[in-house]
């Protein structure tokens, strides 16, 4: 298929390895398909508003380094749901047939949609309405089904690494107990990676509910020989006949749902309940900024061109997809059925127990 416009629009929360992905679809479509690239700004958002423009080869230099998107983005404008404040408050309405036809007047051949699972959902929807849309999955969460991994996983890993990395100093040299919370949502990979890689003590996840008493127990033996313990929390961790820790409902956003909290309660309870000396730590968003890792760099690029060529051979409603050591297409709803969640009987888990790290459980 002739590829003459093509547009790109990143929607959800930033990750890094955004730009890799632009850069990549939009340098081979101005260099080889002598194609128009056009940014749609703010995700989703921007298309419903028609805010988009065209790139030049400018835009997409020097950036494969750089975290966030020069497009913007926004975990706020699906719009099938579609958020708009008037006198009375926040009214929804579905404005997909206004994104339609920002996309029918800018004539693109083909819309690029690269997020995370609210970006797929959407894109789905469009693609059943006659769009053609590709989706290229990204999140830091790597919760997204269909994919053996999203790229900015990787990124927010290794700053969560060494995040533990440092705090193990103090936590050694002050005999403290270290609790740090990690990102997430409902997915326990940034935790468990960054906790088997940092040597947490224990790691808390949401797809292993944890016993209060277990996690008093763990640090309290390790107070007796090691002095110190590290115990990394997942934002969606929760106890067993207990609830996750909500920081905000935001009606506005694509999920409304803001997790955040479980690290201080966390923190509290073990202060309380052992004695032991405590600090909390809540990462946040300094898991998604900077730049992204190498590997995070090249899984972009590798998603941004396998995209562009499944374009021009007439395949959407697809996403690309890491499978193994190759990416390939799949259909994008093969993505959304189902959050890809830690196995508990994962190899992963198991590693992580035969040295002796303790899950609460
Ligand atoms: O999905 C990515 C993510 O960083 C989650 O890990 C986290 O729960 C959420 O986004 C935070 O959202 P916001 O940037 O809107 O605070």
């Amino acid at each position: 298929m002739q590829l003459k416009r093509v547009g790109i629009l990143t929607g959800g929360g930033d990750c890094p390895g955004l730009n890799a992905v632009i850069r990549s679809i939009a340098k081979p479509a101005m260099n080889y398909f002598n194609a128009t690239v056009i940014g749609i700004q703010d995700g989703f958002e921007g298309l419903v508003e028609g805010r988009m423009r065209i790139l030049t080869p400018l835009d997409v230099t020097g950036i494969i380094n750089v975290g966030g998107t020069i497009l913007g983005t926004s975990n706020k404008g699906d719009p099938f749901n579609y958020p708009v404040e008037g006198p009375t408050g926040i009214r929804i309405i579905d404005a997909s047939e206004q994104a339609f036809e920002n996309y029918r007047n800018w004539q693109l051949d083909v819309l690029f949609a690269v997020g995370g699972d609210g970006t797929m959902h959407i894109a789905h929807k469009f693609g059943k309405m006659g769009m053609n849309i590709i989706g290229i999955p990204k999140t830091i969460d790597n919760d997204l089904d269909a994919t053996d991994i999203t790229f900015g996983h990787d990124s927010a890993r290794a700053v969560a690494t060494e995040a533990i990395d440092r705090l193990q100093t103090t936590a050694s040299a002050h005999h403290r107990v270290m609790v740090v919370e990690t990102m997430g949502r409902y997915a326990g990979w940034i935790a468990l990676g960054a906790g088997v890689a940092g040597g947490a003590d224990i790691i808390l996840i949401p797809e292993i509910p944890f016993h209060w008493e277990n996690v008093y127990k763990a640090v309290l033996q390790r107070s007796k020989g090691a002095r110190f313990s590290i115990v990394c929390v997942a934002e969606g961790a929760k106890p067993a006949n207990g609830d996750i820790v909500v920081k905000e409902l935001d009606k506005k956003r694509t999920d409304p749902v803001r997790l955040g909290g479980i690290g201080e309660l966390v923190g509290e309870k073990i202060a309380q309940e052992t004695g032991l000396e405590t600090r909390v730590t809540v990462l946040g968003h300094v898991q998604r900024g900077g730049s992204p890792t190498p590997y995070d760099r090249i899984l972009g690029t590798r998603f941004g061109s396998i995209a562009l060529q499944a374009a021009s051979q007439g395949k959407f409603g697809v996403m690309v997809s890491l499978q193994r050591r190759e990416v390939v297409t799949v259909p994008i709803e093969d993505a959304i059925g189902k959050l890809r969640l830690v196995p508990p009987d994962s190899q992963l888990i198991f590693a992580a127990r035969s040295v002796g790290t303790c899950f609460g459980d």
